[in-house]
């Protein structure tokens, strides 16, 4: 899964900033890839469609890169982020400013105010890392939203149809820097207890290298669909990205929409 994490911590991380310390947060906003406004641009449209003017709630609110742009277009969002790292960076983005955050767990925190839209992107609902919590977060979703309101969640389908019998690890990157260097990206699955980890190898030209392993929990679209009814809502919508193409067999996400009833 390619997404983030720290390399090793660094001594001026705050452990309480989880995975996604000042380290990560300093390099998070790197122009181009999940940056890139090719990328942020439909998932903002999908969003602003879909909140029919708001409010909204981010849950793993992040830096901002969904956040503030939607804020931009002149829809109220909120946001819930662990990391304090993270969440310095979104005032400094167009729309930020406007952005209201609260330091804390989408497991658990309430913010004020009833939402017509919670949405948690970018396979974030993997790193809650035990089927209680994901459900918690589930609960969450649904307390904040008004009657009506939708929950969206975008994740990565689990890639284990590539996985080999008698294998472990699937390798997503590997990506030579034409130097001498490059970066390596594999994950490891336990398709016994559905935890995963992302591995994250780089080295530079001269031959230094770091190694990140971040733990994840992987979930099935159907068993999200049972969590959405333990919190009280139905699925309305799933696509396989942000297009809202059909999901197929050789889909490698989706993203998907639980309705919370009237
Ligand atoms: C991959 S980033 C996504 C950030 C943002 N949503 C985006 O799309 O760029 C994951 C974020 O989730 C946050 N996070 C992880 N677990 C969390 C939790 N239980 N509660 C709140 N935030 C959490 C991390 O601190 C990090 O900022």
């Amino acid at each position: 899964m390619n997404t983030h994490g720290p390399a090793t911590r660094q001594p001026y991380d705050d452990p309480s900033d989880g995975w996604f310390p000042e380290s990560v947060a300093a390099e998070y906003d790197a122009p181009g890839g999940a940056n890139a406004p090719e990328v942020v641009t439909p998932i903002v449209d999908v969003l602003e469609d879909l909140a029919e003017g708001g409010p909204v709630l981010e849950f793993a609110v992040g830096t901002g890169r969904i956040a503030a742009p939607l804020a931009a277009r002149g829809v109220p969002v909120s946001g819930i982020e662990l990391s304090k790292a993270m969440a310095a960076r979104i005032p400094d983005k167009p729309g930020g400013e406007a952005v209201k955050v609260t330091i804390g767990d989408m497991r658990t925190t309430r913010v004020p105010g009833e939402f017509s839209l919670v949405f948690l992107v970018f396979n974030t609902i993997s790193n809650v890392t035990t089927q209680d919590g994901q459900v918690e977060v589930f609960r969450n979703a649904a307390a904040h939203l008004r009657p009506g309101g939708l929950f969206l969640i975008e994740v990565g389908l689990p890639s284990l149809r590539r996985l080999p019998p008698g294998q472990d690890t699937v390798p997503f990157a590997v990506e030579p820097d034409g130097h001498g260097g490059g970066y390596l990206g594999f994950d490891q699955f336990d398709v016994v207890t559905q935890q995963f980890t992302s591995n994250h190898v780089t080295v530079s030209p001269d031959g230094r290298g770091r190694f990140r392993r971040i733990p994840f929990r992987y979930v099935w679209p159907s068993e999200l669909d049972l969590m959405a009814r333990i919190a009280g809502m139905r699925l309305k919508y799933r696509w396989s990205d942000w297009d809202r193409s059909e999901l197929t067999a050789e889909s490698t996400k989706h993203v998907s929409v639980w309705e919370k009833p009237w």
